[in-house]
């Protein structure tokens, strides 16, 4: 389906955004592992996070939807999964994807785990690395490298794995396989990713320890079911962020978003462009802190971003990219290789799709370099490479342009943000 997005002159209000996905889908997937009734509030129910749904219940866990947002999962204990009876389909999501297959790895029995086209493309190899030298066996297109991947696990063994990405998915699948590892397995990795699986862990009664910079879990602990009150995404509200930063006289209250540290790197950055944002009342919600953050737009200037600041922000970065169109001189962004493994080649993505706006961007071996300012040009035609943050990114690049642009498959939103068109029009 086409989106056609008008130019908007400023943003303004009140908002909240949906659930974040990243909490969302951990919050399904260790209530199934759980001992008792998990019950989720604020659940994101995006296509993704329904994946997880979908394939939980395949392995015969039983989740009740009471709303939209709120679900209870009745969990089936550290070893009560059933094997599928059909193969496991995570749609587009890699977070589906490699924290199940980190399960899968310990049950023993065999399982099937596929995906939509993206899927298919993304690398695998590495989750199945560590798995299998914790001693799943897992075959797949690529010598296990690509989904279709089939998996018989069971008979693991902890290992201290050294990851060569930071990568919360890599590191929370090893851990998912450890707590059904004999003895302890530890994580290690090159920056700090996101730590929502060692808080949500933590949560349902797991230690989770740090040893000599390895993250722990001991094979063997159980999880009790707990209440998990999900924050706003983040990564979700970074596109209205941009768009109140960028659109002058722009002044906007987005309520109730997660700002755990390891997800803050899109703020840090829009102030240091020189953004107004303030986070306010600022509170813990279960295991996560959260705050309404208010933005004000500024008179933004070129940044570098790079090193550790990349995974505190990876998601974000192609509507950063759109910020940096709109600020006066270069932005870098560096040490995002990455960015080629996600959803789409979000550095061709990125760059090829703003061109079509009149703007200046370079495509880098591990970013972009964005020299602004640039007055953005309405008529352009969006491709999105069924890549959600592709389309909402294009989405905030059109509400700064002079003119009407076309988004091609706008469905693919649903899959983190659904509703955002709606709610753009409605702060406008
Ligand atoms: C996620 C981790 C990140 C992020 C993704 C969600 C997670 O991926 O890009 O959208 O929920 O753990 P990587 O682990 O591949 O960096």
């Amino acid at each position: 389906m086409d989106m056609v997005i008008q130019p908007a002159g400023r943003v303004q209000g009140e908002v909240k955004v949906p659930g974040d996905k990243s909490i969302s889908h951990r919050a399904v997937m260790f209530g199934a592992l759980a001992d008792g009734v998990t019950q989720v509030r604020g659940f994101l129910p995006g296509a993704d996070c329904l994946s997880t749904v979908d394939c939980f219940r395949k392995m015969g866990v039983e989740v009740e939807m009471l709303s939209e947002t709120e679900l209870r999962v009745k969990g089936a204990g550290l070893d009560g999964l059933q094997e599928p009876s059909d193969i496991l389909d995570v749609g587009n999501s890699g977070t589906t994807a490699r924290l199940m297959l980190g399960i899968l790895a310990g049950q023993n029995f065999h399982s099937t785990v596929t995906g939509d086209a993206s899927i298919r493309r993304r690398p695998m190899g590495r989750v199945t690395g560590p798995l299998r030298e914790m001693g799943a066996v897992i075959d797949g297109r690529e010598d296990g490298r690509l989904a279709p991947l089939s998996v018989r696990g069971g008979g693991l063994r902890g290992i201290n794995y050294d990851s060569p990405v930071g990568s919360a998915q890599v590191k929370s699948a090893v851990l998912l396989a450890g707590l059904y590892a004999e003895g302890m397995t530890g994580v290690k990795e090159p920056e700090q990713s996101r730590d929502h699986t060692e808080r949500m862990l933590r949560a349902f009664g797991v230690p989770v320890t740090e040893q000599d910079g390895y993250i722990t879990v001991q094979g063997g602990s159980r999880l009790t079911a707990a209440e998990i009150e999900v924050p706003g995404d983040i990564s979700s509200a970074a596109f209205l962020l941009v768009a109140a930063a960028i659109l002058p006289g722009s002044d906007l209250i987005i309520r109730g978003v997660g700002i755990n540290p390891t997800r803050t790197g899109i703020i840090d950055v829009l102030r240091e462009m020189g953004a107004q944002i303030e986070c306010l009342n600022e509170r813990i919600s279960g295991d996560e802190p959260i705050a309404d953050l208010h933005v004000k737009a500024g008179e933004l200037k070129g940044v570098t971003v790079r090193g550790n600041l990349i995974p505190r922000l990876i998601d974000e970065i192609p509507v950063l990219a759109v910020a940096a169109t709109q600020a006066e001189g270069v932005t870098e962004i560096r040490d995002a290789k990455e960015l080629k493994v996600k959803e789409s080649n979000r550095i061709a993505t990125t760059a090829a799709e703003l061109r079509k706006f009149g703007a200046q961007v370079e495509e880098l071996e591990d970013g972009l370099r964005i020299t602004g300012r640039t007055k953005l040009q309405g008529g352009a035609v969006v491709e999105t490479y069924h890549d959600h943050r592709i389309a909402m990114a294009m989405a905030v690049a059109a509400l700064a342009a002079d003119g009407a642009a076309t988004i091609r498959d706008w469905e693919s939103v649903d899959v983190s943000f659904p509703g955002f068109a709606q709610l753009v029009q409605n702060i406008r």
